[in-house]
């Protein structure tokens, strides 16, 4: 499939590592210009690469600016980064709220809007949202993490709404389990992790954690113009979760 994707200019964040480095490397491997921003040192090999945390306002609009005038332009912006929380409902703090939703959801709605003036001129803008099944139905202990999840399904469903008429589709993926670092350290430091891990592959009609690829063949057909007339949709990528 390669070259299917020529000349798409795009632009992901959390793209150095997990689904959205798998994601950017399937991107180009198969024919687009790939810019990624992310709070991490570096991004994959051969890609434009930006230094910024979401949860800095003015380093984010600064950063998407740059990457997006380096491509010469932006066809499409997937929302990627993001961080997990686990912790009794009772005893999250206000601060470990707002950081949540901060980088999950306030983060998301700052790189669409600053993606917004590029993703208008180009005649294939897409923005695809990397949200969770954990924001179609809960999941112990992660109140902050499911909100924010939930709240990216509706911030797409609301852009696809609003940003039709410029031509701009908008979309969520939902992953299931991912085998990324993530989701290790969601059970690695449990005191039973392979008991720990048996459980969550059984919340699973697969039975089975997914690697990054089967997530990013997802999130590249929603971005792509194969899509064309999708938007404003929550796919579920989860294994069969939502379903049983
Ligand atoms: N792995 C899973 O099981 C799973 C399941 C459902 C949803 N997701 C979602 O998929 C997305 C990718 O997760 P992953 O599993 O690949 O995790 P990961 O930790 O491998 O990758 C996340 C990337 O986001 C970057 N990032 C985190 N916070 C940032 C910030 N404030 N500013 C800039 N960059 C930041 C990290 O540096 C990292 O490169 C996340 O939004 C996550 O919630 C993952």
């Amino acid at each position: 499939m390669s070259g299917e994707l020529n000349g798409l200019k795009v632009l992901i964040t959390g793209g150095a590592s997990g689904i959205g480095r798998a994601t950017a490397e399937m991107m180009q491997d198969r024919g687009a210009a790939v810019a990624v921003l992310d709070r991490a040192e570096g991004g994959p090999d051969g890609m434009a690469f930006a230094r910024a945390d979401l949860a800095d306002a003015e380093g984010v609009a600064r950063s998407l600016r740059d990457l997006a005038e380096g491509l010469g332009g932006l066809d499409v912006l997937i929302n990627c980064a993001g961080i997990d929380l686990e912790a009794p409902s009772a005893e999250v703090t206000d601060a470990q709220w707002e950081e949540v939703i901060g980088i999950n959801l306030t983060g998301p709605m700052r790189t669409a809007r600053a993606a917004f003036p590029y993703l208008r001129a180009s005649d294939r803008g897409a923005i695809v949202n990397v949200s969770s099944g954990a924001g179609l139905r809960p999941i112990p202990d992660r109140a902050a993490y499911c909100s924010s999840k939930a709240g990216l399904v509706m911030l797409s469903k609301s852009l696809a709404l609003d940003w039709a008429e410029h031509g701009i589709r908008v979309n969520a993926v939902c992953p299931g389990a991912v085998e990324t670092g993530l989701f290790r350290q969601s059970y690695k430091d449990h005191p039973d992790p392979e008991g720990r891990l048996e459980l969550i592959r059984a919340r699973y009609a697969l039975g089975r954690v997914a690697a990054p690829e089967e997530l990013a063949e997802a999130i590249v057909f929603l971005a792509s113009p194969a899509a064309s007339y999708v938007t404003g949709v929550a796919l579920a990528v989860d294994g069969g979760r939502s379903f049983h």
